[in-house]
């Protein structure tokens, strides 16, 4: 299975694969992943663990809510995936790694 994107709504792509998925208004870019099939890491959803840190290589993103969009575990050029949506129609991320998985699984409420 190919995640494709909606035709409306932000895009995320995911460099150098095939792999582009759609992301709600406001919604967490890691929530939107496994919704359409693309497990990215991730631990604590909440702007913690930094397991979830990826290279922003184009496009704007913005936070969620009020909490920042990195901690201490990010290098430079890199956002939580639990803490930020997309502000702009099209984003490029380098995950630390990412899974195909179908059937997609939605991740549980916070
Ligand atoms: S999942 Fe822990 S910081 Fe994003």
């Amino acid at each position: 299975m190919s995640p494709q994107a909606d035709e409306q709504g932000p895009r995320v792509v995911i460099a150098q694969t095939d792999i582009v998925f759609a992301c709600r208004p406001g919604q967490p870019i890691l929530d939107a992943a496994h919704e359409q099939g693309v497990a990215l890491p991730y631990a604590c959803r909440r702007g913690i663990c930094g397991l979830c840190a990826a290279d922003l290589v184009a496009g704007e993103v913005m936070p969620v809510d009020a909490g920042p969009m990195t901690n201490a575990q990010c290098r430079a050029g890199q956002v939580l995936l639990c803490r930020c949506a997309p502000a702009s129609g099209t984003i490029t991320l380098r995950p630390a790694s990412w899974e195909r998985r179908d059937p997609p699984r939605r991740l549980p409420p916070l």
